[in-house]
């Protein structure tokens, strides 16, 4: 069902699916895409808890669907999914529901380089800002020159990349709402930066499951209390997907959840799974590498659920405690 929107008012649908990569999980209580500020702003005085989704690869929604509002930033014709550049040297605006995976090859093509290494990254723009995607070839950070966000409280901010706190895997974005934000790239060779392009996109295909469905890694590479031997020294970080698989986990299943053959940080999805088969697994593999190698690993895949006992399981601590094994 959806109530029509007056002029200067934000569409706002009841009861809407949620679109993710896993390509499962419940909907949204409701759900509006707001095409500019205003729009925005609208909708969050109708809910200021609201939650944005983004290109839904990073995310897992419960099977019961979640309450409130959820808003999607990069509808076609939305404000927020612009691209423009700004001085004619680099520097780029773009909103926060661009596609990272649309600009990437774009930047490439005018020979603008420094995304190039976030090849295969599904992402909106302001989903990969909040959580600093990135892998081995780089992360969003290292482009930052400055981010535009609406406070809950309706108010605009800019922040500068020095008062970010970007870290592995982390911004201090997320209590805000990330419009839009400012991107240093450098100009470059075309040819050589497509090639780039091309070889990192090939490695993720080479060693990731890149054609199933999956929220890509599940957990975050933990960094070592103590040494591991013959994996790192305290202090390291190492690979949640190299644990996982020495835990022996891949090929383990529940339901129609499976921790990919191909690269054991990977969940894949079959036709029939349900986010609860999804959520089991995870706590099972935590348990396995806490186990084995009294590491503790924390998701990087976003789950939005109304069970606290669910959100126990990935956060809770794997060896007993909340939402632990007894
Ligand atoms: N490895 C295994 N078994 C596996 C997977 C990996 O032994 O099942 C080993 C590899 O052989 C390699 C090492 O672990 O020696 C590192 O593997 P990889 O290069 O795949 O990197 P990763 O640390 O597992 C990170 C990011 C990925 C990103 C890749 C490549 C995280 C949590 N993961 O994975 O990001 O694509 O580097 O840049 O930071 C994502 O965030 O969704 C994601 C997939």
């Amino acid at each position: 069902m959806s109530v029509a929107a007056a002029p200067g008012e934000v569409e706002i649908r009841e009861r809407a699916p949620l679109r993710t990569w896993f390509r499962i999980g419940g909907g949204a209580e409701r759900f509006a895409a707001p095409r500019d500020a205003s729009e925005l702003a609208r909708c969050l005085e109708i809910d200021p808890g609201l939650r944005v989704i983004g290109d839904g690869a990073n995310l897992l929604v419960d099977d019961e669907g979640v309450d409130g509002l959820v808003v999607d930033l990069g509808s076609e014709g939305s404000a927020f999914a612009r691209v423009e550049p700004v001085d004619g040297r680099g520097l780029v605006r773009a909103g926060a529901g661009a596609s990272l995976q649309k600009m990437i090859p774009e930047a490439c093509r005018l020979g603008l380089g420094g995304i190039e290494g976030l090849a295969g990254i599904p992402a909106s723009l302001g989903g990969a800002l909040v959580m600093n995607a990135g892998g081995a070839f780089g992360e969003i950070a290292d482009v930052v020159e400055r981010v535009h966000a609406l406070t809950r409280d309706g108010r605009e901010i800019t922040l500068e990349r020095s008062e970010i706190a970007f870290g592995y895997r982390r911004s201090g974005l997320g209590g805000l709402l990330v419009t839009a934000a400012e991107l240093r790239l450098t100009p470059g060779d075309p040819a050589a930066l497509r090639a780039r392009y091309q070889e990192c996109n090939a490695y993720k295909r080479r060693t990731q499951p890149m054609t199933e469905r999956s929220a890509g890694c599940c957990f975050k590479n933990p960094t070592l209390a103590a040494d591991l031997e013959g994996v790192a020294p305290a202090g390291g970080r190492v690979s949640a997907g190299m644990l996982i698989d020495r835990a022996g986990c891949k090929g383990l299943s529940v339901g129609g959840a499976t921790v990919s053959e191909r690269h054991a940080n990977f969940i894949t999805t079959a036709k029939d799974a349900r986010a609860a088969d999804v959520i089991a697994l995870m706590g099972e593999v935590r348990r396995r590498v806490f186990d084995a190698f009294g590491v503790v690993l924390e998701p990087e895949v976003v789950v939005w659920s109304r069970r606290p006992e669910r959100l126990a399981v990935l956060h809770g601590h794997p060896g007993g405690g909340p939402g632990g094994r007894a």
